[in-house]
């Protein structure tokens, strides 16, 4: 397969960008730079872009990650913060990326792929995949203001889509609700953007599930591979 055609099929970006990519040297086959766009790559040859190693689709990896906050959830930062791809150091040598973005304070369910196609497709704002979180805000929240997030809340100048948001508790003592939220779009910090709206301070924030994938039994900063049922259901 030629050398573009083999990095779009990798999901590293459309073949016209892959030629930019050979021609400006970032790609190496078998440990040498290799310009030549009719370089045609073989089952045996090792590709590499910016030194991370890329694999066709049945070679992708696919992680369900537990990300506690106090890391980025970008692969790096020009702050120099920790980022997701320190609590996978087995796959440093790979091109591995997040689907969507949790920010710096906020934990739970990450994905993190080597499927460029997948990432795309999932993170693109017509894929409407749910995304349900645990948040705790202080202070109470009434019925009614429940069903204002519900029904969509201005932030950023644009309404929200709507919502589903079930009030999991009240901590008498501490005077925090604990919410269940699940919204279907990923703007930039959403969740605390809504609760904002409404002055209500989120104080905790988790992501449990992305569609039907559960985090489940992923212990904070640790991560465990997607099955194969698990990748078809993103996949769908
Ligand atoms: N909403 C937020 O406020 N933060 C996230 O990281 C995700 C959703």
């Amino acid at each position: 397969m030629r050398i573009n055609k083999y990095l779009a099929s990798c999901g590293i970006s459309s073949r016209r960008k892959s030629e930019e990519l050979v021609v400006s040297g970032k790609v190496k086959i078998n440990g040498r730079i290799i310009k030549d766009l009719s370089y045609l790559v073989k089952k045996t040859d090792l590709v590499t872009v910016d030194n991370k190693k890329v694999f066709l689709n049945e070679k992708h990896v696919y992680l369900m990650l537990n990300k506690p906050k106090g890391f980025v959830s970008t692969t790096n930062d020009d702050l120099g913060r920790k980022t997701v791809l320190d609590l996978a150091p087995a796959f440093r040598d790979t091109r591995l990326f997040p689907i969507g973005r949790l920010d710096y304070e906020t934990e739970g369910l990450l994905l993190l792929t080597t499927d460029g196609d997948l990432a795309n497709k999932l993170m693109h704002p017509s894929h409407q995949i749910s995304k349900t979180y645990v948040a705790k805000i202080e202070g109470e929240i009434t019925e009614e203001e429940i069903k204002k997030l519900e029904s969509g809340i201005v932030i950023d100048g644009i309404k929200t889509k709507k919502s589903k948001i079930r009030l999991a508790g009240f901590d008498t003592e501490k005077k925090i609700s604990r919410l269940e939220v699940i919204i279907s779009e990923g703007r930039n910090r959403q969740v605390r953007k809504m609760f904002d709206a409404l002055n209500k301070e989120v104080i905790f924030l988790k992501r449990t599930a992305i569609g039907s994938l559960q985090l489940g039994g992923v212990t904070r900063g640790t991560y465990r591979e997607l099955n194969a049922k698990e990748i078809a259901s993103l996949k769908k």
